[in-house]
């Protein structure tokens, strides 16, 4: 199997006034997993439709491997779709689930049940070919649906949220095992998810979706560490946010002067002297100022709460202003403030600057979902 590269030109999706997709371009190279993330109602199964031919788009092409494809159907198109619900034929053995697609390729029964074989060891399944799928596991029937997209050879296969229906233990596990079939096949993977660790943790690359426009296109690293929009450094992992002014630009790094005190972080986007502007944190960078440590931006809190998840501890604190402040802590044993007066600190290289204005408000909305009090901005 060769995976095949897809480009999106102008892609615009308008359903009876209400424009789903906005005009949209993508260009995926062949054999790229490419993770496209993003809260629902975003327009990512829109997309998807259009790209493997199940829906006609209202303005804009796609090509696969460099050539249109606008006028092919989706059966003529070298994409595979698997759909969040699987759709496995229930009465049918696992083998004939399989083979269920080569038959109208015009294979002999041999043929089929022979390639069908095939896909089964890919996915680790050989010995449960003659069972039907509801003798099947979750994590397993996943897999068959997998081998069963993979029968016809396509050069792209598209996953709707495929692993939403798992339990969360299954669904790291799969995470792995799509990651590994798709660097064993070279086909190109189009994956769409609402989850950040998902997508995080398989893509080669990510795009970040919200309101029917790509925010962001990058490696996860970029999209984590970098993020371009304040949406995308909102939805993907927890922020700590201050609201202020921009007072001071120097060297890269904007001066912020808030309700909450003076910080000072990276300069993104087209921050300016004078904007209003937000200045985000992530928890895991967030930690406790102590008297000898110089962190840069420093405030005095109240810790209030603690949350265990395990490896991780999350402290939870409120400034003076009655914000939120989440600092996220290795579980190693060593002893924490866990109520109390505490100094809090963080590097300004770790603290991003943006501009409250474009897309801030989504940024916000979801850093509330968090349970942080957006109540106090400025
Ligand atoms: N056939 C349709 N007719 C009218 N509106 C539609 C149609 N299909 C999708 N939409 C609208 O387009 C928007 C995007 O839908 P889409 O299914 O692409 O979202 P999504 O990002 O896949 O969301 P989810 O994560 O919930 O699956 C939604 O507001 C949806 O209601
Ligand atoms: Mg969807």
């Amino acid at each position: 199997m060769d995976g095949k590269s897809v480009e999106l030109s102008g892609i615009t999706m308008v359903f009876d006034g209400y424009t789903a997709v906005h005009p949209t371009d993508l260009t995926i190279p062949a054999g790229e997993f490419h993770s496209i993330l993003g809260p629902s109602g975003c327009g990512k199964t829109t997309l998807l439709r259009i790209l493997s031919g199940f829906q006609r788009p209202s303005r804009g092409h796609v090509l696969i491997g460099g050539e249109p494809v606008d006028h092919l159907p989706a059966n003529r198109r070298p994409t595979a779709m698997i759909f969040q619900s699987l759709a496995l034929f229930p009465r049918m053995s696992v083998r004939d689930n399989v083979a269920f697609g080569l038959e109208a390729r015009g294979m002999s029964k041999r043929e089929r049940g022979e390639k069908a074989d095939e896909l089964l060891a890919l996915v680790a399944l050989e010995a449960h070919a003659d069972k039907r799928p509801d003798q099947l596991s979750g994590g397993q029937r996943q897999r068959v649906a997998v081998a069963r997209a993979l029968a016809v050879e396509p050069a792209v296969l598209c996953l709707d949220e495929p692993l939403s229906a798992l339990d969360l233990k299954l669904r790291q596990h799969m995470r792995t095992e799509l990651r590994s079939l798709q660097k064993r096949t070279g086909v190109t993977f189009i994956y769409i998810t609402h989850d950040q660790g998902e997508a995080l943790t398989m893509s080669d690359r990510i795009s970040v979706m919200n309101k029917g426009r790509i925010e962001q296109v990058g490696t996860p690293t970029e999209i984590y560490d970098a993020p371009a929009t304040p949406f995308v450094a909102g939805f993907v992992g927890e922020q700590n946010v201050f609201a202020g002014r921009v007072t001071a630009i120097e060297n890269g790094f904007a001066r912020l002067d808030g309700p909450g005190g003076t910080f000072t972080g990276r300069r993104m986007i087209d921050v300016s002297v004078g904007d209003e502007a937000i200045l985000m944190v992530r928890p895991e960078r967030t930690g406790f100022a102590g008297p000898d440590t110089d962190d840069g931006n420093r405030l005095s809190a109240r810790v209030e709460g603690r949350e265990l998840e395990g490896p991780y501890l999350n402290l939870v604190a409120r400034d003076a202003t009655g914000r939120r402040i989440v600092l996220h802590l290795a579980n190693d044993g060593r002893a924490h403030p866990e109520g109390g007066p505490a100094v809090i600190g963080f590097r300004p290289e770790d603290a991003i600057v943006m501009t409250a204005a474009s897309g801030a408000a989504d940024a916000a909305a979801r850093v509330d979902d968090a349970g942080a009090d957006m109540a106090a901005r400025g």
